[in-house]
């Protein structure tokens, strides 16, 4: 499992996570219970965090519950929805953590499985899911400033994914996890621990032709404006960030360096100007 300050740094600002992340849209939802096919009565939220996509599933299922195993992100989601039940379990050994065999409706994650080892969490997954359950898996890369030049998406590159920047904190399988959409080889391992009817969106793919996006009618858009104030703070609510701040003590702040150099370089003038932007995403469905 690679290491996250989610988990290790005890002051890890969950706080902030919450307040600064974005939620997912309603068209995502619709697509995936569209997608269902069995019975509404149990969910799981795999690294369910503070709770963000958990509570989009809540008037869907009789009873859902948001499973993670840092307790500083689970403090928050327990403070923000009380009604609601979470638990510490870790996503590549849920029966141990709990969940029956054959017992769940669905399982999804949002922005989470990545901390997983893949091979252990799909096992897992297929294990506690009933027959036909679904499960679905999805991510938002990175926000694509539309009406930026390619510089600030090239800063994204440098400052997220470069070992010289934040990017050390990634794991090589991490790393190709999310530039390559979950990689070539998603579908044939889905397929290899017993997932079948396997769909796939990709939307704003950054190419050389501009964005790309594999269906016309995308149910995972994310689009919407942001400022440079907000995209700072986006930045401070990575793990990465967390990771670095700790690793690199009286050096100059990095988020603030990154949004600098990106405020520089595309000519924004201030902090406080609306930028649209369209988020890189994707998700997987499949069932058992
Ligand atoms: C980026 S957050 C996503 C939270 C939430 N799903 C959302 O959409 O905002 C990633 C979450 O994965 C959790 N995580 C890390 N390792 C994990 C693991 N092995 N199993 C399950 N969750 C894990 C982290 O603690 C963190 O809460």
């Amino acid at each position: 499992m690679p290491e996250t300050s989610y988990l290790t740094v005890k002051n890890f600002d969950s706080e902030r996570y919450h307040s600064v992340r974005p939620s997912y849209p309603q068209s995502l939802v619709d697509k995936i219970m569209a997608y269902h096919d069995g019975s509404c009565d149990e969910l799981i939220d795999i690294g369910c965090g503070t709770g963000i996509s958990t509570v989009l599933f809540a008037s869907h299922f009789k009873h859902v519950v948001g499973l993670d195993p840092s307790d500083s992100m689970l403090n928050v989601a327990k403070e923000k929805f009380p009604e609601m039940s979470w638990a510490n379990v870790n996503g590549d050994e849920l029966v141990k953590g709990g969940i029956q065999p054959e017992s769940v409706d669905m399982a999804v994650g949002g922005e989470s499985i990545h901390w997983c080892d893949l091979d252990k969490v799909f096992q897992q997954v297929n294990q506690v899911l009933k027959p036909k359950g679904t499960f679905a898996f999805w991510f938002y890369v990175q926000p694509e400033f539309i009406e930026l030049s390619r510089e600030a998406h090239d800063l994204y590159v440098k400052y997220c994914y470069s070992d010289e920047y934040m990017g050390k904190y990634l794991t090589a399988f991490q790393r190709n996890f999310f530039v390559t959409f979950g990689g070539k080889d998603m579908v044939q391992k889905l397929q290899s621990y017993g997932f079948k009817d396997i769909e796939h969106e990709v939307v704003n793919e950054f190419t050389d032709k501009g964005l790309y996006t594999n269906t016309k009618t995308p149910a995972f858009l994310m689009e919407g404006t942001i400022t440079l104030n907000d995209f700072l703070q986006f930045v401070k609510s990575w793990s990465l960030y967390t990771s670095w701040t700790r690793d690199h003590p009286g050096e100059p702040d990095i988020a603030e360096k990154f949004v600098s150099e990106l405020k520089d370089a595309c000519g924004v003038k201030t902090m406080d100007e609306p930028l649209k932007i369209e988020w890189a995403t994707f998700y997987y469905l499949c069932r058992k």
